[in-house]
Formats: C-alpha cells, structure tokens, sequence
C-alpha cells in the first residue's frame, strides 16, 4: 500500500490507484471532465492535471498511478491556471445558451466554469455550427455544438453497452463525434439503451422525448423500480406538475447503476395514455341491477365497450335476460350484460371476492389456477401466495417474466 502526500496529508493509497482515486478516497477535491469512475481514463480533457513533486510537468491525476512516497499538490498555481485554460478553450467553441440548454444546472462544464470564474470568450474566431438532432432516432438527442470531445458516450457504450457504436472522426477542428461510419445511430448499431446520454457530462446528448419538459430545477425526481422485467433496475422518475417528462438512471441504483434498456428508459409514455384503464371494468351481468341503475344515474359509473348491444343468448344458448328490458324509450341505452361497466374498486373487488367464493364453495381450491409475475415486488408475489395457497385452497401457482 503505497503512502503518497497529497496536500500535506499523508494518505495510504491502495495498490494500483491513480492519484485521482488516492485524493478522492481521502475527501480532496480534483476536478475533472473526462473521467468518469464506471469507466476507463484516458486522459482527454487535462482538468485533472496536478502538481507532482519531481515530476518535470503537470501530471493527469485520472491516469498517473501513485508512487510509494509521491508528493502531490493539487491546487498549485499552474495547475489552477491550466485549468482556466483548458476551460476557456473550450467555451471558444461552445454556444453561449445555457440559459435555453436543457442541461442547465445540471452539466458539469457549467459548473466548472463557474467554480474557475471562466467568462465565455467573445472572438471572430471559427466555431462549429453542426447541424442540431441531426439523427431520426426516436430517443436519442445529438446537439454536436455542445460535445467536448470527452469521449465518455464513446466508453459508456463500448464498455458498458457492448455496442461500440460511437467513436470520433477526423482530425483537429474538423474532429467530430460519429456514430459507427458516420452513419445513422441505428444503423450503426445502437439498441436506444440511452447510456451514452446518461454519461454526457454536457447537453451534447439528451434524451429527445424529454426536450422541453423541464430541467433538473423544475423536476421532483422520484425513485421506483421498473416494472417491465424481472432484474428490477432502479431509477428516478422526473415529475414535473405531477407528469412524468424523463427517466435518469442513477449510480445507487444497486442492480443497474447507469445502465437501463430502452423500455425502462424510454418506455414510460403509456403511464399518461389516455387509452390506460385507471378504473375497474365489470361486466353488467355481475352488477345487482339497482346499483347499476342508480350508479349509472348519478354519473358515478359509466357504460364502456359494448354498450348498445343487446345480447340474448350466453355461449351455451341458454337465454339471458337483458338488464335494460323493452321497451327502450327515445334516447335511452340498451345495456348488453356482457357490457364493460367502469365502476369503483370496492365494487369490482367485492364481484371478484363473491366469485372466488362461490367456485370454491361449489368445485373446491382445485378450481383455481394462479399465475404471478416477475415483474411484481417480492412483497406482491408473497401476498399472492397467500392468497392462493391460504385463501384458495390451492397450491395451483406458478409465475411468469413475460405476464
Ligand atoms: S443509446 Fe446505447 S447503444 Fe445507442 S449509442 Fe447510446 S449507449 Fe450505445
Ligand atoms: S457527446 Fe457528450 S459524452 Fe460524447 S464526447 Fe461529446 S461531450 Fe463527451
Ligand atoms: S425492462 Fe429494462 S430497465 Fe426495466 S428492469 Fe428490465 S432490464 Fe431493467
Ligand atoms: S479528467 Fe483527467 S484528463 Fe480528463
């Protein structure tokens, strides 16, 4: 375990750490861009650069391991002033937009920028002006103007991703962030996992459904686990005026971390669906009659479906008597009884209750069969197991990942 000194604290590192690992590990601040601890360093954005004594140059903290005895000073005045430096350099080619960015508050280049009292530079100088979502893939949203070249998107989806879909191209000004050949993002491969968006340090790589629906200022982030398949990745719903405008991983997440599939990240428009059922369906003939009427009268339950048909015979032919009898005056609705009827949840628990009962009470538990779902908690499956095997009567359970 070497012992390194790192602004006059005496530190012992653990084998193989680089000095920023070291001084992290030890609560001291270095900043960097590049770097990201999911990832591999690769010394791009020399933010990290740090004083070491005998050492003829700065040195990048991400990717200089230490030394048994080393010396560090971290806030030396070169250090200081090659950071301003690195940091002006890039605003010279940077929009001046953060108050429209969608990252506003939350980019770490902002924050650098503001931490090292680095004024955007006004010059005649060339800026790029790369065209803005430029790609048609439906999640992903590339804003060139704003990239840093970090190259983190380009290790998030290689390492983490195992897709390899991005990579730069060219050389000096004209170098540019591409996807596979400088293609399209899903021809080059990419499976919408939305990683790369999710390690963007800058607003270069935005998620497309959420643009315009709120910043990290404006949103309640709320935690929930996904309910799509069984690994249970973890993540923050953005709640923005009680809607839900964005899904961000996060690195507590004790599953996943960053990563999500495009479902959990992307798949959350059906929650405001206004085709989602959000109240209890019963079919009319399970429904006493006078509270039918009187439900339906009062506008606290409403006729959905099949309204308006009359249905006379049950599957067997034997015949039915329709709820609503002849004859129908002007206007009024026939109710077929197989019509769905949104009603309560006491009501339609109180259908559900009364029809266990009664095919317990007239075949026993062996007419039941229960199938549960993987992508219930732990506690709902274990509560369906009670109710199966204790309620029931039957041991007739078994589960499902897909239902
Ligand atoms: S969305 Fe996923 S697969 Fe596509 S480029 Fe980004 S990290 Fe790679
Ligand atoms: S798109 Fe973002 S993560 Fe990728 S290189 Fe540019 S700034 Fe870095
Ligand atoms: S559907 Fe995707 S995001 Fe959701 S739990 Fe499964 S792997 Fe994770
Ligand atoms: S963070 Fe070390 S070089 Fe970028």
């Amino acid at each position: 375990m070497p012992h390194v000194t790192i602004n006059g604290h005496r530190i012992d590192a653990p084998h193989g750490a680089t000095i920023l690992e070291a001084a992290r590990g030890a609560g001291i601040a270095i900043p960097t861009l590049c770097h990201h601890p999911d990832l591999s360093n690769v010394g791009a954005c020399r933010m990290c650069v740090v004083g070491v004594h005998g050492a003829r140059a700065l040195q990048t903290a991400c990717t200089t391991p230490v030394t048994e005895g080393m010396v560090v000073d971290t806030n030396t005045p070169e250090a200081v002033e090659t950071r301003k430096f690195v940091l002006e350099m890039l605003l010279t080619d940077h929009p001046n937009d953060c108050m429209a960015c969608e990252v506003n508050g939350d980019c770490e280049l902002q924050d650098l920028v503001y931490d090292y009292g680095v004024k955007w530079p006004e010059h005649g100088g060339k800026r790029h002006e790369w065209e803005i979502d430029p790609d048609p893939n439906p999640f992903i949203f590339i804003d060139r103007n704003k990239c840093i070249l970090c190259s983190r998107c380009i290790r998030a989806c290689g390492e983490r991703q195992n897709r390899d879909v991005w990579s730069f191209a060219f050389r000096g000004f004209q170098t540019k962030l591409v996807a596979g050949a400088d293609q399209l993002m899903l021809d080059a491969g990419c499976e919408s996992c939305g990683q790369c968006v999710a390690y963007c340090p800058v607003g270069a790589l935005y998620d497309k459904m959420s643009l315009g629906k709120g910043r990290l200022s404006q949103v309640k982030k709320v935690r929930t686990t996904c309910s799509y398949c069984g690994v249970g990745c973890n993540f923050d719903l953005n709640v923005r005026d009680g809607k839900i405008v964005r899904v961000t991983s996060t690195r507590e997440a004790p599953v996943n971390g960053l990563a999500l599939c495009v479902k959990g990240r992307y798949g959350y428009d059906y929650v405001h669906h206004p085709d989602r059922l959000t109240r209890p369906l019963v079919r009319a003939k399970w429904l006493r009659a006078e509270m039918l009427e009187e439900n339906l009268n009062n506008n606290h339950w409403a006729v959905m479906g099949e309204a308006g048909k009359r249905q006379t015979t049950k599957g067997d032919g034997q015949a039915i008597q329709p709820l609503v009898e002849a004859p129908i005056p002007d206007g009024q609705m026939v109710i077929s009884p197989d019509a769905f009827i949104q009603t309560d949840w006491d009501t339609a628990l109180d259908v559900v209750a009364r029809k266990f009962a009664q095919e317990k009470a007239s075949h026993g538990g062996d007419a039941f069969a229960v199938l549960a779902s993987a992508k219930c908690t732990n506690e709902e499956n274990f509560l369906i197991a009670k109710l199966t095997r204790q309620l029931l009567a039957t041991n007739s359970i078994d589960h499902c990942a897909r239902l």
